[in-house]
């Protein structure tokens, strides 16, 4: 009987470990624990997430090169912007004359960022409290991030806040299976719209970023970005 229940006892503790640490990735456990965690994953980050630049430059960098427009110069402020995956993308793009700041609450996120991207403006903040005027910035992205912050809505307001008038916002929230282990931090994509809908925001749009050539990873994690949010 002391065995069964320790044995238990140890399946059960470790399939919570597994789910705070591996699945959810920190999130209940405090942003402290979370910006831990992403410091000790970051210079292993860009192999985990197998970041193919082809790919990187057709489903993330056209289609937002496209909606920013050929002639874009203004300032874009990529929120949780990590080892620098969307500026990275987006200043491959030839016509991009616009100018990225990379915002992240790691340290060595952002050191790994700072390597592969010299010369790219880099801010360690939280993503709660952006250390930037109201209405600055003509574009705001926030990739893969909004289910870390301790609270996902106030963290699109304060992202909403940067934009200036007729900005755009691009950003993601995951679904899936490992969403649904993720209560309070990760939207329905209904409820990802009401969400916006509640915000100063016009035009939005809420559509399934897949990526073809990778039908496999992506069933294994679609997400949702809302593609063309611009600010009222
Ligand atoms: C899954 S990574 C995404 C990085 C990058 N956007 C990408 O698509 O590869 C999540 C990032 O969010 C950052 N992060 C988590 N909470 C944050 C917060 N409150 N403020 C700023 N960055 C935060 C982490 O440090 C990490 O770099």
């Amino acid at each position: 009987m002391a065995w069964t229940l320790g044995i238990g006892l140890t399946v059960g503790v470790g399939l919570f470990l597994y789910w705070q640490l591996i699945i959810a990735e920190g999130v209940y456990l405090g942003q402290k624990v979370v910006t831990l965690l992403y410091d000790r994953v970051a210079p292993r980050y860009n192999d985990i997430k197998e970041f193919d630049e082809q790919e990187e430059l057709r489903f993330l960098a056209w289609p937002l090169g496209r909606a920013l427009g050929d002639a874009f110069d203004g300032i874009l402020i990529d929120v949780a912007t990590g080892t620098g995956r969307l500026p990275a993308a987006m200043l491959k793009m030839a016509g991009f004359q616009g100018v990225i700041i990379g915002v992240d609450h790691s340290r060595r996120m952002l050191a790994v960022a700072r390597c592969s991207i010299p010369g790219l403006p880099l801010v360690v903040a939280d993503a709660m409290h952006l250390p930037f005027p109201t209405g600055g910035a003509q574009t705001v992205t926030c990739l893969e991030a909004l289910e870390f912050f301790p609270r996902p809505q106030a963290g699109l307001q304060e992202l909403t806040r940067l934009l200036a008038p007729d900005g755009l916002l691009l950003t993601t929230n995951r679904i899936g299976w490992d969403a649904k282990l993720m209560p309070g931090r990760t939207w329905s994509p209904h409820k990802l719209r009401a969400v916006l809908a509640g915000l100063p925001l016009k035009n939005i749009a809420v559509t399934p970023w897949l990526n073809i050539y990778q039908q496999v990873w992506a069933q294994k994690k679609q997400m949702w970005m809302p593609d063309k949010d611009i600010r009222a």
